[in-house]
């Protein structure tokens, strides 16, 4: 033990001397720091505290679905009226631990025509169906299904789930220790496949993400995000290793007599996010939020990693580098030539492929290189914030542009909006939302952007465009460098009227020079 400690004392002086004077101040030197209360607009209050709250937030239909215990609620997303409530008890008339066994849900995700809602059932983990009645617009629970490996027997217990055209893909443990934890396709119309036991190392799932091409479907992948056992236990390497993974859609398994049922296609990669030259490194995944784009090359993961010395980090990845990596890289302890097709190839028909590929696959699923991140000498954005949870807005700001905001949850009931300056973060304003309980479950709304969060005892909505707050004066408007936000006749107002902004650098002088132009303002 005693290296270890010696070792992170070590990282947590170098970084506080290192990094602690990049990491960027609420606000820059001439802009204010904002530390503004709750911008609420709703809230939704539990009758009972929740331990564990999970989402399905319909954008279209403005409808939340939140999971709790015993119970999934349909809320209007813009009144927090209770559309319907469901109770969903648990099926398992057993005591469990001197308690009556409770019903955490710990899944809900759209499916076929309905909702697919999983709960823990006292240790029995099951599965609802809510079917959707297009006559009178209500749901009701049509039928149920064995839950196993989709949600886990405890609540605490690390879960995934994931639907994709019709199929489900979860990731859960099968039993009480939370043994056999991996990721499979579990229920739609096409064949259960799983993983092969020896790939993983005590995974912990961040996030699952289906990457459409629209233009190639056949090549669409499934890239999975999560940490797990570092394999190197030098004394100085961290314990926990970042990952990310993919499998093919179009992935059924190996053929009746060779890897049946196991993913044909699985690769796998060290994500990295730090400082490689100084060898320090964030290695902890905590959250993951995929920005899709039209074009799948320009799709980005933002990935949010704490480390050994409690610092965290936000580091960008692009869909197209992942790909480089696993489409190139030498095969972790495989020295021969590489078969074709390569392993990890999407092909129409996983049964048929030559067992010499799969076997690679089966042996060597770890690619030699790493995946850097776009900044790759440095993270994004490092902060001693305890940030838990991550979301990114696409904002078009008042000169047409798009610009990427974060929106980062800290462990005690706080939200930083962080602009994403070119290569350099900058904190627009800090809120907070909650004194007393840690953020549960978050979902962004880029519509009507809000962010909808999830407390133990309620759930709220932020309004991500509350202008007012910069409505002092054009300079207080343009200096807050808010893609939300720019100043017009009215005042400081959403951006998507139009206006006087200045994203780039919050130079409050484009205040004066359009007084000059339109003598109005
Ligand atoms: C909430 O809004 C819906 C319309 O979006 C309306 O029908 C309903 O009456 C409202 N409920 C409350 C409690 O205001
Ligand atoms: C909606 O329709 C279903 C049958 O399709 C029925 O069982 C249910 O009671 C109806 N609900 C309401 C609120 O009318
Ligand atoms: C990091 O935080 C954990 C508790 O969350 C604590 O046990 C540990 O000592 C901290 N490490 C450092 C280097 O501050
Ligand atoms: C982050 O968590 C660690 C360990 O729990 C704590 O020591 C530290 O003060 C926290 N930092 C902030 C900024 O809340
Ligand atoms: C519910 O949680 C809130 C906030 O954490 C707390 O103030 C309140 O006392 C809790 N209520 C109960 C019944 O535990
Ligand atoms: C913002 O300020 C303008 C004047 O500069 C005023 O007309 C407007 O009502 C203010 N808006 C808000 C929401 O306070």
């Amino acid at each position: 033990m005693k290296p270890c400690v010696h070792i992170y004392l070590c990282f947590a002086v170098y970084f506080d001397l290192v990094f602690s004077k990049d990491a960027p101040a609420l606000g820059s030197e001439n802009s204010p720091r904002l530390l503004i209360p709750g911008i609420i607009s709703d809230q939704y209050k539990y009758e009972v505290n929740q331990t564990h709250t999970v989402f399905s937030y319909r954008e279209e239909e403005q409808e939340l679905f939140v999971g709790g215990t015993d119970f999934v609620i349909k809320l209007n997303a813009n009144n927090y009226s209770v559309i319907e409530k469901f109770p969903i008890r648990t099926t398992e008339h057993h005591k469990c631990s001197d308690r009556p066994c409770k019903n955490v849900i710990t899944v809900i995700e759209k499916f076929q025509d309905g909702m697919f809602v999983c709960g823990t059932n006292g240790h029995k983990p099951k599965c609802w169906k809510l079917v959707h009645s297009v006559k009178n617009q209500t749901y009701k629970i049509e039928e149920s299904y064995e839950g196993a490996g989709i949600s886990p027997l405890v609540y605490t217990h690390n879960c995934l789930s994931l639907t994709v055209d019709g199929d489900l893909y979860a990731a859960a443990p099968l039993d009480i220790e939370g043994n056999s934890l991996q990721f499979r396709r579990k229920a739609g119309k096409r064949t259960n496949v799983w993983m092969y036991d020896r790939w993983l190392s005590e995974p912990t799932f961040i996030s699952a993400s289906w990457v459409k091409r629209s233009e190639d479907p056949d090549n669409e992948k499934i890239y999975i995000f999560f940490r797990e056992k570092n394999s190197d236990h030098s004394p100085d390497a961290d314990p926990w290793i970042s990952r990310v993974a993919r499998v093919c859609k179009t992935d059924e398994g190996g053929s009746k007599r060779f890897f049946q049922n196991m993913w044909t296609t699985f690769l796998k990669a060290r994500l990295v996010c730090g400082f490689p030259d100084e060898s320090l490194f964030f290695n902890r995944l905590q959250d993951i939020y995929v920005v899709h784009a039209d074009d799948w090359h320009q799709t980005r993961v933002y990935a949010l990693f704490t480390s050994s010395w409690n610092s965290t980090a936000v580091c960008i990845y692009s869909i197209e580098m992942i790909d480089k990596i696993f489409e190139n890289s030498a095969f972790k302890g495989y020295a021969n030539e590489i078969p074709t097709p390569r392993p990890g190839t999407c092909v129409p028909n996983s049964k048929s492929l030559p067992r010499a590929t799969v076997n690679v696959v089966k042996d060597h699923p770890e690619m030699v290189d790493w995946v850097h991140s776009l900044h790759s000498k440095a993270p994004f954005y490092v902060s001693n914030y305890n940030y838990t949870k991550i979301v990114v807005d696409r904002v078009q700001g008042a000169d047409q542009q798009v610009y990427n905001v974060l929106l980062l949850a800290t462990d005690t009931g706080k939200i930083h909006k962080v602009l994403e300056a070119g290569s350099e973060p900058f904190i627009i304003l800090e809120t907070q939302i909650s004194k007393i309980s840690s953020i549960q479950a978050m979902t962004l709304d880029s519509q009507k952007k809000k962010l909808v969060v999830g407390f133990s005892d309620k759930i709220s909505t932020v309004d991500l465009q509350k202008c007012k707050v910069y409505n002092a004066s054009c300079a207080d408007c343009v200096l807050a460098r808010d893609p939300y936000c720019a100043w017009t006749t009215s005042g400081c107002t959403p951006s998507n009227l139009g206006g006087i902004q200045n994203i780039k650098d919050g130079h409050k002088s484009v205040c004066s020079q359009n007084k000059v132009a339109n003598g109005k303002l």
